[in-house]
């Protein structure tokens, strides 16, 4: 487990472009932490790392569920299931279809199903402690 403080988004961001170096394609990473604390704002960096999206073309996936980047060599999909409540409702999203050897599902509410709990091959905790200040810890 590594832990990362940030001061800022801006900080986030960079750390999210750093950490896109050690994400390999066909994984599937969880992003924990409470509404505001810092998830898509990573994302934000993970995009830019995988040259996939500008930090500004990524927004938050809150009610259109899933969307898609198209790196060079990897696709990110950036799913939010904060909105998902039913296993039928999952089923809809035919996530399965989306892990492949060539992309990374990037999952924010993840742990709302215990299917992701277990299959996760990342998991990404952000805290806020205040202020500006969040603890990224990766594992
Ligand atoms: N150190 C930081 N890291 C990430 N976001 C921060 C930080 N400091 C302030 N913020 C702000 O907190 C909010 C985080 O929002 P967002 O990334 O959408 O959170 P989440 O996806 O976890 O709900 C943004 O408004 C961002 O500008
Ligand atoms: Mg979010």
């Amino acid at each position: 487990m590594k832990t990362f403080a940030t001061h800022s988004a801006e900080e986030t961001t960079a750390l999210g472009r750093r950490l896109a170096a050690e994400l390999k394609p066909g994984t599937v990473v969880l992003l924990r932490g409470d509404l505001g604390a810092g998830k898509t704002t990573l994302v934000k960096g993970i995009a830019e790392g995988f040259h996939a999206a500008q930090a500004d073309d990524v927004t938050s996936p809150t009610f259109t569920l899933i969307h898609e980047y198209r790196g060079p060599a990897v696709t990110l999909y950036h799913i939010d299931l904060y909105r998902i409540d039913t296993q039928r409702e999952l089923d809809t999203l035919a996530l399965d279809d989306l892990m492949t050897p060539h992309s990374i599902l990037l999952i924010e509410w993840g742990e709302k199903f215990e299917r992701f709990v277990r299959e996760r091959d990342v998991e990404i905790v952000i805290e806020h402690k205040g202020g500006d200040e969040r603890l990224v810890k990766i594992g």
